[in-house]
Parts: C-alpha cells; sequence; structure tokens
C-alpha cells in the first residue's frame, strides 16, 4: 500500500522539484517502542501505528498533503534553504523531504530516546534534543524557510503553548511558514464526554494530563498531556503572532500560519474573519 503513496509523493516532488530532486532510500522504520510513544491513542490502534506500510504510507500521505497546501500559497520549494519539524519522533515525516537537493534539514524533540535513534538511522538531517520550555538553542533568528509541527501542539500545555509559537515566529524567516495541528472535533467526540465539552466551552481549553485514563496511550505511557481548545481559543493563540490563511477542519485541524514580510501587509484585512 504505502508503494502508491510513496509514487504520489515523488511525482508531486519532482513536479515542484524538477533536476533538484534526489532520490532517497526511505530508510527503516521506527521501532515500536518509539513509535507508542509518539503517536498511539488507544490500546486498539498500536497494531496499526506499527505496521511498517502503514508508518510509510502515513508518512508520504502527510507530507505530500502538508506539500501540496503549501503549493497553493506559492510556498518555493526549490529556493527554500532551511526546513524544521518540532516534535519530529522517529523522522516519520520529515525524513521524506530529504529529497530536496541541497537543503538542511533539521528535526527536534523532548524525547532523547527518539532523537538517538534518529541521528542512528535517518543521515542527512541535523537532530537536537529540546526543552519542554523555548529556547530552541541550536536554531538563530530568522533562519528557518518553514516550520512545521504535526500532533506536538496537541501535547503542548496552555501555559507553555505561547512561548512555543513565539520561539516558532522568532526562527522563521520573514515570510516563512509554519503548520500545525490541534485536536478538534474529531478528538473531542473520540476522547471527551458531556462534561468535559461542557467545561471546554465554558473555559476554552481543556487538558487531560497522564493519570486521566481518557488520555491517548501514548500520553499516558510518556507523562505527556492531551490539549483540548475550542477554535476561537486556538485563533487568539495562534492568530495574535501569525497571519491565519486558513484553519482546516480534519482529523487533526490544520492551521496555516505566515510569518509576514518586513512591508507585507498580505492580507490583514481577512485575519479580521478569523479573530
Ligand atoms: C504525536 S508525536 C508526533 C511525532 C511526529 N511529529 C509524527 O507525526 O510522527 C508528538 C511528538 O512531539 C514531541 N513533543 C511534545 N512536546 C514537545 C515540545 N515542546 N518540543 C518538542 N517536541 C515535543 C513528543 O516527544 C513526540 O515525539
Amino acid at each position: 500500500m504505502h508503494k502508491v503513496a510513496r509514487k504520489r509523493f515523488n511525482q508531486f516532488m519532482k513536479q515542484r522539484l524538477g533536476h533538484f530532486m534526489v532520490e532517497i532510500d526511505p530508510g527503516p522504520v521506527g521501532p515500536k517502542e518509539l513509535i507508542l510513544k509518539t503517536a498511539v491513542l488507544g490500546e486498539k490502534s498500536v497494531q496499526e501505528k506499527t505496521n511498517p506500510d502503514y508508518y510509510f504510507m502515513s508518512g508520504y500521505i502527510g507530507m505530500l498533503s502538508w506539500m501540496q497546501i503549501l503549493k497553493r500559497y506559492s510556498f518555493n520549494l526549490r529556493t527554500a534553504s532551511a526546513i524544521m519539524e518540532l516534535g519530529c519522533g522517529s523522522a516519520r515525516l520529515i525524513r521524506h523531504l530529504r529529497c530536496i537537493d541541497g537543503i538542511r534539514l533539521v528535526g527536534a524533540d523532548v524525547d532523547p530516546d527518539n532523537i538517538a535513534w534518529c541521528q542512528l538511522n535517518v543521515p542527512g538531517i541535523e537532530f537536537n534534543v529540546n526543552d519542554l520550555r523555548p529556547p530552541l538553542l541550536f536554531a538563530e533568528d530568522n533562519s528557518f524557510d518553514l516550520v512545521f509541527a504535526a500532533s506536538v501542539f496537541t501535547h503542548i500545555p496552555l501555559e507553555t503553548q505561547h512561548v512555543w509559537i513565539e520561539e516558532i515566529y522568532r526562527i522563521l524567516r520573514p515570510g516563512g511558514f509554519f503548520l500545525a495541528d490541534v485536536l478538534g472535533s474529531y478528538h473531542q467526540r473520540q476522547m471527551l464526554n458531556r462534561e468535559d465539552m461542557d467545561c471546554l466551552k465554558k473555559n476554552g481549553q481543556l487538558v487531560l494530563d497522564a493519570g486521566d485514563d481518557r488520555a491517548s496511550l501514548s500520553t499516558q505511557l510518556i507523562g505527556s498531556w492531551d490539549v483540548f481548545q475550542t477554535r476561537q481559543e486556538v485563533l487568539r493563540a495562534f492568530g495574535s503572532v501569525f497571519y491565519v490563511h486558513d484553519y482546516l477542519p480534519r482529523g487533526l485541524d490544520l492551521l496555516i500560519l505566515q510569518k509576514l514580510s518586513l512591508y507585507g501587509h498580505e492580507g490583514s484585512d481577512k485575519q479580521e474573519q478569523w479573530l
């Protein structure tokens, strides 16, 4: 199954990159114990998430869909010089961007085990462990064209969310993009009861910690948090720093954000629709 996804991803990247595309070996699948730490909602999904075919298929499809979205905003993969994934886990996603010739790729995660495995098994990417709070010591101001964080703000408690959003703003170049997803109505239906929903509506936010039996299996295993916010709260948090191009309802709701260029007020009138 993942071979079809790989072909579609490669075709898309070839179209975008032309001779700036290089053939790469996708490398090994992340080990089960690391995947369990990163992406498993409950016991039922353990088998699926740790299946190598699913691992690669979801990696190709995930990266393809985010690259297709960026194309709509004229993000130029050929001229981009640096891309970072925050919360890269076992590099399920960012590993596929090694097909972009000459680009600097950086993966960061708070989990030293995932980063140690990536350093040994996924060449061609700089990997760093970061703290639960910024700064990202390896990242200079204005140094990335794109930062993405897949299922990461879903685990960043609200008291540190704002400092992370500001940190990503700091390291992006003016005009750079930030893609991040958050838990939306799909996961609210899956994980929350009526009382939780009332609480979420009332407070704009709800956090399940690792001790809570409704929390995802990964959260319970690593002592993390599952963070729910209303759409209004998400827009307040991200939109007060970034220009919000779109906020797409999906399995995980996706934010397409941009650090405006120094003189650019591109669509600042449109921003009002979100805030
Ligand atoms: C659900 S996993 C997703 C992993 C990867 N992005 C993927 O899609 O395969 C969330 C990851 O975010 C990491 N994480 C959580 N909070 C973080 C933070 N503040 N900074 C960096 N990584 C973080 C976790 O350690 C974990 O690897």
